[in-house]
């Protein structure tokens, strides 16, 4: 890992098209309490690698990403460090792409503000991406990359629902039946995944203006009343949450090796 991440851009621009360097946040500093007990979510294996590790290869495998700044949790960047030395290449590196490590806060929130911060000079797009979405394909990312360098101030992959979808009134004691208010059309509903890409400007700004509580980094861009467009997300990009979610996980691993000899 280096200290001063400025490699030069990658890949080669079209003709006309001036060189943009993209970097990747990578919050990583969340509990994972749904999870049950163990180690911080990010830190569990996957097929005997840590999650936080197939996150950054992923990031890592798109040509277009230059750099991964990891948010670790606040009390444990230093093992975070030590835990990507381990996986890294042989003599540390991540093929054409450094890696930074900083703590994060006390929310999903406030450890992307942190990660943003460490960004140095001359990068131009930025990948906001869960370390809990450790499986998302090169493509999805570079789909995201894709659009934002076509001008979009925020993108998001984002796939159809299965499920119909309820709105709610919480109930007044908790574990009592919650009344329906609403049902919204699926057929325009949309769950939407990470990498998210963003204009550095825009998020940094949406980031300095938003103080909302929110969940994804996109709907702060959509507060600034900017528009915010989808691609299509994959559904390898599911965020582990539930135990449930690590079997599934386990099984696309487990797909990839039969198919590519991963
Ligand atoms: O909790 P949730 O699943 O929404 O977390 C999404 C991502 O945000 C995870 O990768 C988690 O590690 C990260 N996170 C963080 N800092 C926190 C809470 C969550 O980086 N304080």
């Amino acid at each position: 890992m280096s200290d001063d991440p400025l490699p030069p851009s990658s890949p080669t621009p079209a003709p006309g098209r001036p060189a943009v360097r993209t970097a990747a946040v990578i919050p990583a500093a969340g509990r994972g309490v749904r999870l049950g007990p163990g180690a911080p979510k990010a830190l569990r294996a996957l097929g005997g690698t840590p999650m936080l590790v197939h996150a950054v290869r992923a990031m890592a495998e798109s040509r277009a990403v230059s750099l991964v700044v990891v948010v670790a949790p606040p009390d444990g960047a230093g093992e975070v460090k030590s835990l990507l030395d381990t996986h890294a290449l042989p003599g540390g590196s991540w093929g054409n792409t450094d890696v930074l490590v900083v703590p994060g806060g006390e929310s999903r929130q406030e450890s992307v503000k942190l990660g943003l911060d460490a960004l140095p000079e001359g990068y131009d797009i930025v990948l906001v991406h869960d370390a809990a979405r450790p499986l998302v394909p090169v493509d999805t990312v570079d789909a995201v990359v894709e659009a934002v360098r076509d001008g979009a101030p925020a993108v998001v992959p984002a796939l159809p629902l299965a499920d119909t979808v309820k709105q709610v009134e919480p109930a007044a004691t908790p574990g009592e039946p919650e009344p329906v208010v609403a049902t919204p059309d699926r057929s325009r509903l949309r769950a939407v995944q990470t990498p998210q890409g963003f204009d550095r400007a825009t998020l940094v700004r949406a980031h300095a203006t938003v103080t909302d509580d929110v969940t994804d980094d996109a709907s702060m861009v959509e507060q600034l009343g900017l528009t915010v467009v989808t691609v299509p997300g994959h559904e390898e990009a599911f965020k582990v949450t539930r135990p449930l979610d690590l079997v599934l996980a386990e099984a696309v691993l487990a797909r990839r090796r039969l198919n590519d000899g991963f």
